[in-house]
Order: structure tokens, then sequence, then C-alpha cells
């Protein structure tokens, strides 16, 4: 099969020395590209700013903003058969971004935002497996099977970014997996890769069994 996967963060500039952005590291998504390329599937890996070196023989595409990373899963997704969302994407862009570092006296207190794109809803295909994820700091099991309802995705991996061993930055994971039929399934602790590799089983039965 044909995996596209996202990880890390993005960045959206205010000006060309400050932006927004979250402490992902890409290595739930570098995991999951990793898991997918060793199972024999096709890889491409689309990753915000991270420090991580590309696992073998994955194609990667480098992005900054999430209006890059769409752009960037547009130009690969008609090829593909799985879509695993990893990233972290800023929900929210600075509404003007300055050309020039703004001067501290040329700020004004408040910032006003426009919303980013919802990658995981734009490119929706019927014959797509679209997988995403849930960072949230409390109950992530309700809340994935909100997003997994909301963007009428195959499956939701929620992952609660507040536990030390979870989340972001961790080589560990705990997470839940939430299916449209309303199925729950709570993981124990595992390495990302161990994660990685139940994500890419389940889009593999998706595939034999429909
Ligand atoms: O990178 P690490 O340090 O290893 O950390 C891993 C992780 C905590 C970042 C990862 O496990 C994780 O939870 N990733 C999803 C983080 C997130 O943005 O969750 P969300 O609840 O805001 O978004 C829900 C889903 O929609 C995600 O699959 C996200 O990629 C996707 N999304 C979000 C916003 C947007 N504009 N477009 C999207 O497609």
């Amino acid at each position: 099969m044909r995996f596209v996967v996202t990880a890390g963060p993005t960045r959206e500039f205010i000006d060309p020395v400050r932006f927004l952005s979250n402490p992902s590291t890409g290595r739930m998504g570098f995991a999951v590209a990793r898991a997918a390329r060793a199972a024999g599937h096709e890889v491409t890996l689309i990753a915000g700013p991270v420090v991580l070196r590309t696992p073998y023989g994955v194609t990667r595409i480098d992005v900054v903003s999430a209006r890059d990373m769409l752009k960037a899963v547009r130009t690969v997704i008609a090829r593909a058969d799985v879509l695993v969302m990893t990233a972290a994407v800023a929900d929210w862009r600075p509404a003007r971004r300055a050309a020039q570092k703004l001067k501290k006296s040329e700020m004004s207190d408040t910032l006003r935002l426009v919303r980013n794109p919802d990658i995981l809803k734009t490119v929706a295909r019927h014959d797509l497996i679209r997988i995403g994820f849930a960072a949230e700091t409390g109950a992530p099991a309700a809340e994935a099977a909100c997003k997994c309802r909301e963007k009428g995705l195959d499956l939701v991996v929620g992952n609660d970014v507040t536990a030390r061993d979870s989340g972001f930055g961790t080589d560990t994971n705990r997470v839940t997996f939430v299916t449209p039929d309303g199925r729950v399934q709570h993981l124990p602790l595992m390495s990302k890769l161990a994660v990685a590799r139940r994500i890419v089983s389940f889009a593999e039965g998706m595939a034999t069994n429909g």
C-alpha cells in the first residue's frame, strides 16, 4: 500500500523571527513512517520543522506552515491508500505576516488570528483510509470519539499529552484507538514504534477486510 504520513509541528510566522507553534518533535510520525516502510509499504513522510533523520527507504517532504503541509499532502494524496496525520497542525495563524521584524513599539498586545484549513477534512475521499490523532489534556477517549465522528475518520488515536510518558517528545505513548462503530481500545504504555506498528496493522486489516 501507499502511505502518506505527516509528522511534527507547524510554524505560523508573525514576522521573520517570531512564530506560533507547539512542542511536537515528530517522533510519533517518524515511527509510523518507519513501521509502514518496514512492513513493505511505500511511504511519503511530510514533516514540519523537526531534527530527526529520515527513516530508510522513506520519501520525505519538509514543510513549515499548516498551509504548506496541506499543499504537500494534496500533491501526493491522489496516489495514496492511507493518510496518517500525526502532525500537530496549528489550528490558527496570524492574520498578517510582517515581511520585516516588528519592533516592539509597533506590536499591539493582541494578535489577530485566522483559522487554518483542516487537512484531514480537506482531503476526504471514499477509498482513502484516513487516520487521525487526538492530542488531549483529559478524557482522550471521549475527545477521540468526537473527532472520529466530526472528521469522518476510520481511526482516531487518542493520547493524553499531559501524561509524563506519553504525547509530545517522549519515546513512549499510551494511546486509545477509537473507530467509527464506537469501539474503544485502550492500549498499555508502549514505545512509539510499537504504537506505530499497531496503526499500520489496523490499516492493513482495513484494506483486506474493507
Ligand atoms: O511529535 P511527537 O513529539 O512524537 O508527539 C506526538 C503527538 C503528541 C504530536 C501526536 O501523538 C499527536 O497527538 N498528534 C496530533 C496532534 C493534534 O494536532 O491533535 P488535534 O486534536 O489538534 O488534531 C486532530 C487531528 O486533526 C490530528 O490528526 C491532526 O493532525 C489533524 N488536523 C488538525 C488541525 C488541522 N488544521 N488539520 C488537521 O488535519
